[in-house]
Parts: structure tokens; sequence; C-alpha cells
């Protein structure tokens, strides 16, 4: 039997055929970003051949062949007013990662649906993704179906992910989102991004694991779920990381082979737009600013104040403007070069070659379409990520960001003046985009190539660090350290007693 086994291993291995999996995907947190950033892996994936169950709260719109939706997992999407999440700082900005993360999950694990999925004993499955984002937990679904797991991060890894899997998390030049800086850390912000980084690594093992472990205690009770190893055990033995980041988006730092940078996975081949937006940008001589916040950032909620301030501003201008929003008023009067709608080909638009100006809140997705497509952007951040994705954009160049909090009609339109003005701006986006453009094979392509790498070797413990299994004390080389130190203190001392013995 053995025998057999190996050699259908080695067969599959060496003729790089890949078995078509049971694949299950456990996201099942109401973030739609997150799930919609690597929905485009699972289609692929089930276009393979895999046979693939996503457990997520964000079901397809149309259904694909082998493709299983289960969830979603809340009754009534509760309109997050996103102002609350707004101006937080470095230290306030992990706790409410916490806090979030703990109240989410507990709201997804104790819903019906969930509850029978996870009892449900019917099902097997050959490999697992979870994940990153405040779903500790749901590495147990590995030891629940016995198979390897993949970790999916929605963004680039941060300490609380980079501790398990042992990839550095260097505080000098890594920067942490919170902390809102890039790596051209000056003290200050090298000192707040240490103690962001700290409360990650450790005060994090006191404050928050113990929660999300009585979540997995609590809501993960399958059959033989006492025979689980510790969760840290199992966040050490992850086969695999997927990151949502490119380093012409993001930064450039050390990863570990099994850490793969897949971002831009969700944009596809422009398509044809319909006819109307077609004929818009076809006949503006001007060029066109498309402006969009996004999913969560409706412009109905932002202060009056802040809203006549886009409307006039934008208004003026003599490009036309396409912007991603149905005014809740009826009595507002738009100027002729402004359309409005409640939904966009983001991405199809941002391809056409009249737009010269993309108006964003600096979301992960919305950044890597418009470096795919060299645009030019002014950023106006709101929350989790954002401005720290702006920050970057200003340090690469290709846009500027403006302070929703101190806009006015005067910094908001020298913001886009500049940008259009000054051709730094569109020649940097068009340096980064040739940078994201230029790679041996496309994100998606290689997400795939490498979840099928997992399968074909059930599991990737050979990709994972080999500092694994060493402690804080015996990989900073603390005891080597002391030793070194301890016997450069003793060669000190018996200089010193030499001397006193010689001179008397
Ligand atoms: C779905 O999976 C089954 C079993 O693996 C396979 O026979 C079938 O061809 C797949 N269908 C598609 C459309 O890929
Ligand atoms: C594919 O997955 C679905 C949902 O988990 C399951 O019901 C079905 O039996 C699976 N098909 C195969 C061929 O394993
Ligand atoms: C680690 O993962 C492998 C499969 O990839 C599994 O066989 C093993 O039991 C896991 N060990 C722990 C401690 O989770
Ligand atoms: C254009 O922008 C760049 C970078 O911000 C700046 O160095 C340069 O002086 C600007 N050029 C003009 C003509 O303002």
């Amino acid at each position: 039997m053995l025998p057999c086994v190996v050699f259908c291993l080695v067969l599959c291995i060496t003729t790089n055929v890949t078995r078509a999996a049971n694949i299950l995907v456990f996201m099942p947190l109401p973030i739609k970003s997150h799930v919609r950033g690597f929905q485009p892996l699972f289609e692929e994936l089930s276009n393979r051949g895999h046979n693939v169950t996503v457990v997520s709260s964000f079901p397809l719109d149309r259904p694909v062949a082998n493709y299983t939706d289960i969830g979603p997992f809340v009754d009534k999407t509760r309109g997050r007013n996103v102002m609350d999440l707004v101006s937080m700082n470095f230290v306030t900005s992990v706790q409410l990662k916490w806090r979030i993360s703990i109240q989410l999950s507990e709201m997804v694990m104790s819903h019906r649906k969930m509850k029978q999925f996870v009892q449900s004993s019917s099902n097997s499955f050959d490999l697992i993704m979870v994940e990153t984002f405040g779903q500790e937990y749901a590495v147990a679904m590995g030891h629940k179906f016995n198979a390897p797991v993949i970790n999916l991060a929605p963004a680039m890894i941060w300490a609380s992910i980079s501790k398990w899997l042992h990839v550095p998390s260097t505080f000098s030049y890594i920067p942490d989102a919170c902390t809102q800086s890039t790596s051209d850390m000056g003290f200050i912000e090298r000192l707040k991004n240490s103690i962001t980084g700290f409360m990650q690594l450790y005060v994090e093992n006191y404050l928050y694991l113990p929660k999300t472990k009585e979540v997995m205690d609590t809501y993960l009770k399958y059959r033989g779920w006492e025979s689980r190893p510790p969760l840290e055990h199992m966040l050490n033995n992850i086969s695999l990381t997927l990151v949502n980041s490119h380093n012409a988006i993001g930064i450039s730092r050390a990863y570990l082979p099994g850490i793969i940078e897949v971002g831009g996975m969700h944009i596809k081949d422009p398509k044809p737009l319909p006819k109307n937006l077609q004929t818009f940008l076809d006949t503006a001589n001007e060029g066109v600013i498309f402006f969009s916040f996004g999913t969560l950032v409706n412009l109905n909620d932002l202060p009056k104040a802040k809203l006549k301030v886009f409307i006039s501003v934008l208004g003026r201008l003599k490009q036309k403007v396409i912007i991603k929003w149905i005014p809740d008023d009826n009595n507002v009067k738009l100027s002729q070069n402004i359309m409005t709608g409640s939904w966009f080909p983001q991405r199809d638009i941002l391809a056409h070659p009249n737009v010269i100006l993309f108006i964003t809140h600096g979301g992960l997705h919305s950044l890597e379409e418009t470096v795919c497509n060299a645009k030019p952007i002014v950023g106006i951040p709101f929350f989790a990520e954002q401005n720290f994705n702006m920050k970057i954009v200003e340090e690469k160049g290709y846009g500027k960001l403006v302070n929703f909090f101190e806009i006015t009609e005067e910094s908001f339109g020298n913001a886009i003046e500049e940008v259009l003005s000054n051709v730094t701006f569109k020649e940097k986006a068009i340096i980064q985009s040739l940078v994201y453009k230029d790679q041996p094979m496309k994100p998606l392509d290689r997400a795939v190539y490498w979840v099928e790498y997992v399968i074909r070797y059930g599991g990737a413990g050979h990709l994972k660090s080999d500092s694994i299994g060493l402690n804080d004390l015996q990989y900073f080389l603390f005891d080597i350290s002391l030793i070194v130190l301890l016997s450069f203190g003793l060669i000190a001392w018996l200089c010193y007693f030499l001397f006193v013995k010689i001179m008397s």
C-alpha cells in the first residue's frame, strides 16, 4: 500500500499533474473586500477541475460549476457608519482590530448555518484555505479535515500574522498599517512602529489570543476536536501564505519561500463598456476624472459641507467627471460635466485612455487597478490601511493625499490641479505600471500554481521557516549574546586584575 502511495506521489510531482482536489475556503467574516480579492482564485481553481467549497458571507452573483457557496452568515447587514472607524491612532487601531475580530467571529460562528456546517461530518477536503484577518481559530479546520492549510492575507502581512510563520517583521523598515508611515521612518515613527509591533508580537498573546481560543473551543466542536493540537502549533504549521500585495503598490521586504505575493488577482482584461459610458468617455476632449470611494463609503453619509466641496470643485472643471454616487437629495443641482451612478465598471473605466485622473479612498484593490492602468491619483483616505496606502503612493510619486477632515475647496482643487498639470505624477504612474506588469507569471496564475503545488505535495511543510521550533531567546541569539557579553566582561576584568597586579 505505502509503496503504491509513494509511487503515485512521485509520479504526480514529477509530471506536474495535479489531481482534482476538494478544496475548502473558510473566510466567513463579513468583510467584502477581503473575499472579493481572492474570489477570482476560487473561480479559477474550479475552472481547472477542482471542487471548491467557499464558506463566506458573499456568495457569487452567478453560479459557477464545481463552486459551492455556503453562507452568508449575517442575517442583516448592519450599516456600519464608517465614521466610527476613522481617526484611530497607532495603539487604538491595534486594539480595535482585536475587538472587531472577536465580535465578528462570534457573530458568524454562532450562526445557524455555520453550526450546521461545523457539525456535519458528511464532507471531506484535501486542502483548506483560511483568511488571516482576525480568524486565527479557523486554522482548526485543517485539523477537522486532516488537511494542509493555506493562509489568505488580504493585505501585506502584519506582525500578528508573520510571527506564526517566522517571517521577519523588522520594525525599523517594515511599517505597520496602523502607524501610517512608509518604510522611510524617522525616530518617532520607528518608536511608534515598534510599539505597534510589540503589541502584536507579545501583548496580543495575553489580551487577544485567549479570546480567539475561546471562540475556537466554543464553536469548533466537531467529532474528534478533543485531540486538537494547541492553536499556536497549528498556526506554526501553515503550508503557504498568499498575500494580496505587490512591491509596486506596497513595500519591498524580506519574505520566506512559502510567502507568495499575488496582489492584483482580481484584475481581468478590460471588457467593453456599456454604450452610454463608452460615448461619454470617447467624447471627452479634455479628459475624464473618475471619482469613487469604493463600496463602503457612501457619499450621502458624509457631512454635507464636505460633499459640497467635492461637488462644487468637480463642477467647475473643464474635464468630464464620473462620480460613483446616487444623490439622496433630489434638489441637488449637478453641473453638466458630471455623470453619476450607483455602480461603475471601475477597472474598465480606468483602462480608457481618456481617463486622466482617479480620485479614490485609497483602498488596496483600487490602487492595484490604478497602478495597472498607469493613472495618477488624488487619494482621500478614511480608515483601515487607506491612509497607509496613500502615504506609500505619495512616496512613490504617482499621487497626492488630501486629508478629508481638513479638506476645503482650495486644498481639494489644488491637489487636482497639481496632479493634472505636473507631468511627474503621470510619469511615475507609468513607471509603477511597468514594474507591476513585468512579472514572469500573472498574479492569478501564480496563485493557482502555488495552491496546486501544496495539493501535489499534500502540504508543503518544506516551505516553512526552519526557525519554527526555536523560541525567541534562541532565535534572537539572546543566550549567545549573554555568553559573549559575559566573556568580554571576564576578559576586561582579567586585564584589569593583571594590570593592577603588575602596577603594584
Ligand atoms: C466538476 O467536477 C467533476 C468531478 O471532479 C468533473 O467530472 C467535472 O468535469 C467538473 N466540471 C467542470 C465544469 O469542471
Ligand atoms: C463538491 O463539493 C460539494 C460541497 O462541499 C459536495 O457536496 C460534493 O459532494 C463535492 N463533489 C465531489 C465530487 O467531491
Ligand atoms: C501539520 O500539517 C500536516 C499536514 O500539512 C499534518 O499532517 C500535521 O498533523 C500538522 N501538525 C500540527 C501540529 O498541526
Ligand atoms: C512636479 O512634482 C515634483 C514632485 O512632487 C516636483 O519635484 C516638481 O518640482 C514639480 N514640478 C513643477 C513644475 O511644479
